[in-house]
């Protein structure tokens, strides 16, 4: 089936019992037992396994194409993975330009178990071969577009490249399944913050991984139940809710963002204009860039990216100031969008107003 039956039915079964067409949301933390070790598949306690968690899970699973496990935000599902698939005097391959927490975890957390990394230019097949130490490296991390430059890194060249030697990871909280699909691109694992446009209208916080591979599926479920990093089920529930409309709210955000960008382009000031040509992400250069983001109405002044409203931030000062200094640092006149779904005009009349009022 088309995606978009699929996102609209992903995981949802009528509830047994009344036939409720949205299941009911299991907000309990345990099981009743008929007798001991007696329970329905694996719901014996919550951090385990919740019924509306498993619900998520399938329609994660089936709209990227893997085994899917929910998580408590984006960051716990990094975490998750790279501490399922790599051990101490392993070496990871990073972007060179990353969302920072990514970074931060790497370089801040798993150095101190013995983990090693090198940044690169993921657009650079050349360096990229050449970051990738035989016999040490183990996985590759791919964001695609990047956070905050927009960069587009080609999933099947880089796997032609390192595939082989390593596990490929791909965060595609950016791009979603509904424009890119990287285990279908023959990457091992996709990482999404679920915060983002998967959720959709920024009211909870979420993660996910899914991969290839039912015994890495039973090494990341296994880190999860040991670390504890579950998400509730009532933020399953909404993330789930927002699955259902994924494929129309990424068309609208992406003519959103076109528009925006045609207006950009022209504007007093501004330069270095990027748009991947989908999703509602965009980023542009000015010397005035707290100015204008300080000024804008309709965007909100704020962290975050991927819900129906507009925002706008500046990431050198916000979301990656835990690069700063580091190979992974980002330019201090950018600023990035997240277009959300209101009526392009008004928002490239916000964006006038508040560039024009500063020239
Ligand atoms: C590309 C990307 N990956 C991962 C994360 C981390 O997700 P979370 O904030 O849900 O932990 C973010 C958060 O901004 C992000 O932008």
């Amino acid at each position: 089936m088309k995606f978009a039956t699929r996102a609209v039915h992903a995981g949802l079964e009528p509830d047994p019992t009344y036939r409720s067409v949205i299941p009911a949301i299991h907000q309990t933390s345990t099981f009743a037992q008929p007798s001991v070790g007696e329970f329905v598949e694996d719901y014996d306690y919550a951090r385990s396994a919740n019924p509306t968690r498993s619900a998520l899970e399938t329609a994660l699973g089936e709209l990227e194409g893997g085994l899917g496990t929910s998580f408590s935000s984006g960051m716990a599902a990094t975490h998750a993975l790279i501490t399922a698939v790599c051990s101490a005097g392993d070496h990871v391959v990073l972007p060179a330009d990353l969302y920072g927490g990514t970074f931060r975890l790497v370089d801040k957390v798993l150095t101190r178990f013995g983990i090693t990394y090198t940044l690169v230019d993921q657009t650079d097949l050349g360096a990229l071969a050449a970051a990738v130490v035989p016999g040490a490296t183990k996985l590759v991390w791919i964001e695609t577009p990047t956070n905050p430059l927009l960069n587009v890194v080609d999933v099947r060249e880089v796997i032609a490249r390192v595939g082989a030697d390593a596990f490929v990871v791909v965060d595609n909280t950016f791009a979603t399944p509904v424009n890119q699909r990287p285990l279908e691109l023959g990457a091992d694992a996709v990482v999404h913050s679920v915060t983002k446009y998967l959720g959709g209208h920024s009211d909870t916080v979420g993660g996910a991984v899914v991969v290839r591979d039912p015994e890495v599926h039973e090494r990341v479920r296994f880190v999860q139940n040991s670390v504890g990093a579950v998400p509730g089920p009532f933020d399953c529930f909404l993330v789930h809710r927002g699955l259902r409309t994924l494929h129309l709210r990424m068309a609208a955000h992406a003519a959103s963002a076109e528009a925006v960008v045609g207006f950009l382009k022209s504007a007093p000031g501004v330069v270095d204009v990027r748009w991947p040509g989908f999703s509602g992400m965009v980023s542009f250069r000015h010397p005035d860039a707290i100015g204008i983001a300080q000024r804008t109405k309709l965007f909100t002044l704020a962290e975050s990216l991927g819900g129906v409203e507009s925002l706008i931030e500046v990431p050198q000062a916000m979301t990656h100031q835990s690069v700063e200094g580091s190979a992974a640092a980002v330019p201090a006149d950018l600023v990035r969008l997240s277009c959300g779904v209101e009526a392009p005009e008004d928002l490239v009349d916000d964006l006038h107003r508040a560039i024009g009022a500063g020239a």
